[in-house]
């Protein structure tokens, strides 16, 4: 075992290890410390961080979000209820589709008009050894029934931001200008506009968020990065606005645990800025950078580990912040502004396949509680870099890798991600403050910290989220806000009697929904024990 050291998180080290060391020493009675600076403001938290991904990939949208409208299954138009009603309870920050690597063999054009009449196509998964041994059905032959209007329907449904990706592989550019046209011309100016009012649809959709391709460098296009650079500055020399403040997204690359592409985003940025006047200036045009990080797995499985691949496994998802840091500070030499944000697009664990709920669904995983702890963590480091981080995207929604839910015909259950989602959205909006974090690390080979999350303000209402990944240690820990006096604090915490439990179809209770309790403050002063293996949330109140 390796021997445990004591580590204080934040991005000023110095100040805090003389006092951490006297508390793993036992002088003070709480192992643990955070210190919650409401004066070092770092940017507000925008809801679209939480946001979700939808592509034409197995069991996703058809059996998950789509049952069609004449389905025994409760929907609403078409859409699976259960969903609709969960999802508005997570208050998704926006919603990408129709992929992934499906957007760039994908033609909007196919998907919309009368369903009976839409073209099928091979989907473009169907060449994986998984979708050759599935049965014939729409993960293989896509019958375009859930489109263009059907998605962004769904989004109003479920309160969200539509967040589109074209196809900058196997369409031109003019394609991506049709589509911002069917979305979103004001009825009787285009013929795609006057197209979408025949359809059904009278008012535009507006959408903001458009993505110029998908991994560019892999199944969008095996581009290199020169080439991207081409094709961006091709599909987005004009765009019509339509007086929607459009975001336009270049493709960054796909990073895994040890091993970050610098030199994709170093390149792709050198050939963009090298036309650069003020009419093309590049961070004019780019709203977003996508990231894209997948932690991978460890283990035998999404539900067979050990305690040490649990540690291991949430210790590659903490490279995200390194991620971040990377791209960004790369970025910074052509953005002297900091106009362009990071879009983390796609993220989450990606276990080996073999746990699908049905042979149509690709991908598909069980979330155990251990995704619950990577999908917190993950937030906690979106929350930490508001200022950077605008858009991100869980990957991905239903029935595939961290999904929030599982769904197969009439069945419906939620993953401990969902949970996460549910308990962190009082972030949005807020304004993420720094926060230090001491506290010993874990008792594990790859020594992972002990205490780690994210704190945001909105008036006199501070929001705290804490991940403890220890298995066996408790943390007692004094709260600290320096210059405010704690008033209340209203403690959620969600755990489960065992790192590795799960929900699924057939135990879809197993998991507990995170419990509330009211915390007893003594002179304005918050100590908490942070149960071992936990998620909590605090609501503080301070005068
Ligand atoms: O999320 C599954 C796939 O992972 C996406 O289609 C692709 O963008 C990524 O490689």
């Amino acid at each position: 075992m390796k021997r445990r050291t004591f580590i204080q998180n934040s991005a000023i080290i110095g100040t805090g290890l003389s006092f951490s060391r006297k508390y793993a020493f036992g002088k003070f009675q709480q192992d643990a410390r955070i210190t919650i600076l409401p004066e070092e403001q770092i940017g507000k938290i925008a809801p679209e961080i939480y946001g979700h991904f939808s592509e034409h990939i197995g069991g996703v949208i058809y059996d998950g979000i789509w049952v069609g409208k004449d389905s025994k299954i409760p929907n609403i138009n078409g859409f699976r209820k259960e969903l609709v009603d969960h999802m508005l309870r997570i208050q998704p920050g926006n919603l990408r589709w129709p992929g992934g690597c499906f957007a760039d063999s994908y033609n909007w054009k196919d998907g919309i008009g009368l369903m009976s009449e839409r073209p099928r196509r091979a989907n473009f998964w169907i060449n994986t050894p998984f979708m050759k041994k599935a049965p014939d059905g729409p993960s293989k032959y896509e019958p375009n029934h859930f489109g263009t209007d059907e998605f962004l329907q769904f989004c109003e449904l479920i309160n969200t931001k539509p967040y589109l990706a074209a196809n900058a592989r196997t369409l031109p550019a003019q394609d991506f200008i049709d589509w911002v046209e069917y979305c979103n011309s004001p009825p009787g100016r285009t013929t795609y506009g006057d197209l979408r009012v025949a359809n059904g649809r009278e008012a535009p959709y507006n959408v903001a968020y458009w993505g110029v391709g998908n991994e560019s460098w892999g199944c969008g296009g095996d581009m290199i990065p020169e080439d991207y650079a081409e094709a961006f500055r091709r599909f987005t020399s004009f765009v019509p606005e339509f007086d929607v403040d459009l975001k336009l997204v270049a493709v960054g690359p796909s990073d895994s645990w040890n091993n970050r592409d610098i030199q994709w985003t170093r390149r792709l940025f050198t050939r963009l800025a090298e036309k650069s006047n003020s009419w093309t200036y590049i961070p004019d045009r780019i709203a977003g950078y996508s990231l894209h990080f997948y932690c991978g797995t460890t283990g035998n499985s999404s539900i067979d580990y050990t305690d040490e691949d649990y540690y291991e496994h949430l210790w590659r998802a903490d490279q995200m912040e390194k991620i971040i840091m990377e791209h960004w500070n790369v970025l910074g030499a052509y953005d002297f502004d900091r106009k362009i944000k990071l879009y983390v697009d796609e993220w989450g664990a990606w276990h080996k396949q073999m746990t699908e709920v049905h042979s149509t669904h690709l991908f598909g995983q069980t979330s155990t509680m251990r995704d619950a702890f990577i999908a917190a963590l993950t937030l906690d480091t979106f929350n930490r870099h508001a200022d950077k981080v605008a858009v991100a995207n869980i990957a991905q929604l239903v029935n595939n890798l961290q999904s929030l839910f599982l769904a197969h015909e009439d069945r419906f259950v939620v993953t401990p991600n969902y949970h996460v989602f549910e308990m962190y959205k009082e972030h949005q909006n807020g304004q993420a403050v720094r926060t230090e974090f001491s506290a010993p690390t874990t008792d594990s080979e790859r020594g992972l910290w002990g205490l780690q999350g994210s704190a945001s303000m909105k008036g006199k209402q501070i929001f705290l989220t804490v991940v403890n990944p220890d298995i066996s240690r408790h943390r007692e820990t004094e709260v600290v806000i320096p210059g405010a006096k704690i008033k209340t604090a209203v403690a959620r915490v969600f755990s489960s009697s065992n790192i590795r439990d799960y929900n699924n179809l057939d135990n879809p209770n197993i998991i507990p929904a995170p419990v509330t309790t009211n915390l007893n403050i003594q002179k304005g002063k918050l100590v908490h024990e942070f149960k071992s293996a936990s998620v909590t949330s605090l609501l503080i109140e301070v005068e």
